[in-house]
Order: C-alpha cells, then structure tokens, then sequence
C-alpha cells in the first residue's frame, strides 16, 4: 500500500493498494470517526461494492446506511443533491457521522458536495472506483453538481478526510470508461511529470500515486484554484463544452482528450508550442483508444465556453501548453479560441 499526504488547511491522506475496500472501516474510523455511515453509490457500483464496504465498516464499529444514485452524469444535479441530503436527515446522521463516495466521479463530486452542505458541513471520504475518479476527481476537493446552463456550476471546495483508492475495482470497469480516466493520467504528463508516459505500462500503483502526487502539490500550493492549480484544468475549457455540447454521451475523459489536442493546435498556431508535442500527446491518447479529431461545432461551443465558471466576459483563462511537463495559462479571448481551432477543423 502507498500514501500520499495531500497538505491543504485540513491535511488528510490517500491510501493507494491492493483489496483496500476489504479493510476500509479501519482507516476511515481512523481518519474521520463517527459512528453512523452514509454509504452514497450508483446503480453501477453498489452491486459490485456495496456489501464489501458495508462489511468492512460495520466490523470497524460504524452503523451503516447506504443511498444508492442512478449512475451517468445526467443524475450529477440538484434532484440528486437533495435525495441525497433528506435521506442523510430521514436517516438522522449527525454532525458526527460521516459520508462515504463509492464509485467515479459523479458519485465522488455530488456526494462532497452533500457533505459540505448537510448541517453546514460533515466528514466525508471518498473510495474512487475509476481510474479517473482515483487519479483526479477524488482529491483536491472540488465537489459540484451540474446546472442546465453548465458542468459543475453549482458546488463547493470541501476536502475529504481521507481517500482510499482499491484499484481491483478497476478490473470490472467498462473498457470506454477506463480508457477515459487515462485521459486525465495523460493531462498529468503534459502539465507536469513527462516520467508517466513511461510509467503507463508498468504497476498501476506507481502511476495513481504519481498522479496524485503531483494533484497534492498543486492544491497543497493553490487549494481555491487563483493560481498553480489552474494548469490542472489542462484541455478542460473546450473539453467541458464539447462534454456539454453532446449531451454527456461524450465521456468527460473523452471530450478532455478533445481538448487537449485542440489546445495543442491553438498553441501550434500561435507558434508557442515545441516540436513533437501535439505528436507524443496524440500517440499517448490513441493508446487508449481516445478520439484525437472530430466535428468541431463552433457555435454551441463558444456559448458553453462563455457559460464556463472560469470565465469572465469574452475571457478565459486558458492552459496554454508549450511543450511536454509544461504549460502555462493564459488569459484569452474566447472568440480567438473558438475561431483558431474551428478554422483548422471547418475549412
Ligand atoms: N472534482 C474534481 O476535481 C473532478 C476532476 C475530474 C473530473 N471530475 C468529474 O468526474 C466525473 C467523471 O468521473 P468518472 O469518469 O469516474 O464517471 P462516473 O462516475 O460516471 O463513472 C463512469 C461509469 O463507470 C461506472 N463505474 C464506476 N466504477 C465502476 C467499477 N469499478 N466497475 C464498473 N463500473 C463502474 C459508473 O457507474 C459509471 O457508469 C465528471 O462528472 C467530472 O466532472 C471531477
């Protein structure tokens, strides 16, 4: 097993290994106390998980109660929101009991979520169940849910108490799933640590801790996100509206990777970018299967980019890639955006 301490105003550490779902009532009583348990997961992962956590917890001394969510993206809104915090008070959790994520993304960023609003805030930890939900979403505390007129528009910055990452689980995750959490692995690359593209064939524990370990640098450094952590929304401005733009039948990895090529491409045009870049990302991603290229529908785009919570009037700041581990961000005009990237793909 391997730990990664992440050092925010509230310090809390992620458990990397084998089985630890087995053994999670431990380390949770140990990181956030409490007695009584929410355990929040979807349709998907409860059957496969549930009862293992249920087990594990109850043996650590925890009372259990469990809210299972539809899975998919298009439950990641204010109606889950709020099943989620009347259960928890139909259930009479406490101040002092805890709530616990186990699944992906959408599990782990709406059920922080719940946690920092129920009674004004309680512990939570989270138990990632993809590879992007342990090498991403599940530290750092950004928690959200989306809105209508944009991804993540409604949330909060709440960290968790503790982070348990069992990468068994990702034995039964849907091959398009698993290729989309790479995604978020390969943006690591770009942004910091040219090392990972050496270690994607190797132990899947080296690689998750060394993604989380360069995410607990940059939010140990910039927790709100005014500065360093911005770089980590690498690909992300277009990503999100191309995510947005199909309906979430786009994964959020998938339309990242998207992103990131087109951020490449943009760089490319205004002669910012190092020879070989757009090239080594491109290799990386078409390992995972990932889509490099694609309709680019200009319109709708722009308008989910100018909804963006990043942006301000006609601006965004935009991670700029220059070359492989480093990348820089840039304030900039969204119609330069849209106008560069839609000229290459629509002419
Ligand atoms: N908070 C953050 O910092 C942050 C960062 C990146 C992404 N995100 C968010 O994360 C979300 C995407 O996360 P995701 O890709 O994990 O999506 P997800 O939570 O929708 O999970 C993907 C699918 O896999 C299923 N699943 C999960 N674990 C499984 C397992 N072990 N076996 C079988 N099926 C399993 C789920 O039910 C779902 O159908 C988006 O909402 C995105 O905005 C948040």
């Amino acid at each position: 097993m391997r730990t990664v301490h992440v050092q925010t105003a509230e310090p809390y550490d992620v458990y990397i290994g084998a089985d630890l779902l087995s053994e999670c009532g431990q380390i949770i009583n140990k990181a956030a106390g409490g007695s009584k348990a929410m355990i929040v997961s979807d349709s998907n992962v409860a059957p496969l998980y549930l009862e293992k956590v249920v087990k594990s917890m109850e043996a650590a001394g925890y009372e259990c109660v469990s809210k299972v969510i539809n899975a998919g993206e298009e439950h990641k809104n204010f109606a889950t929101l709020v099943d989620i915090v009347e259960t928890a008070a139909a259930e009479r959790l406490s101040r002092k009991d805890i709530m616990v994520a186990l699944g992906g993304g959408v599990v782990g960023d709406i059920t922080g979520f719940a946690a920092a609003v129920y009674m004004r805030g309680i512990g939570y930890v989270q138990l990632p169940t993809t590879v992007l939900a342990a090498v991403d979403s599940s530290v750092g505390g950004k928690t959200a849910v989306d809105l209508p007129m944009g991804k993540n528009l409604a949330g909060a910055f709440y960290q968790p108490k503790a982070v348990i990452c069992d990468y068994d689980c990702f034995d039964t995750l849907p091959d398009r799933d698993r290729n989309s959490g790479y995604a978020e692995v390969i943006k690591y690359a770009m942004i910091r640590g040219t090392e990972i593209f050496d270690m994607l064939d190797g132990p899947v524990e080296n690689l998750i801790a060394k993604c989380i370990t360069i995410k607990a640098v940059i939010v140990s450094e910039d927790e709100h996100e005014s500065g360093v952590r911005q770089l980590l929304n690498f690909g992300h401005t277009i990503g999100h509206a191309l995510e947005q733009n199909s309906g979430y039948t786009m994964l959020h990895g998938e339309a990242v990777a998207r992103g990131m090529v087109y951020a490449c491409e943009l760089a490319e045009a205004k002669g910012k970018l190092a020879e070989g870049t757009k090239k080594t990302l491109i290799d990386a991603l078409l390992r995972y299967n990932l889509d490099v290229d694609g309709a680019f529908d200009a319109e709708a785009i722009e308008g989910y980019m100018r909804n963006d919570k990043k942006a301000g009037g006609d601006k965004v700041n935009f991670v700029m890639p220059e070359r492989i581990g480093a990348c820089t961000v840039e304030r900039m005009d969204i119609g330069e955006i849209v106008g560069v990237i839609n000229e290459l793909h629509n002419c």
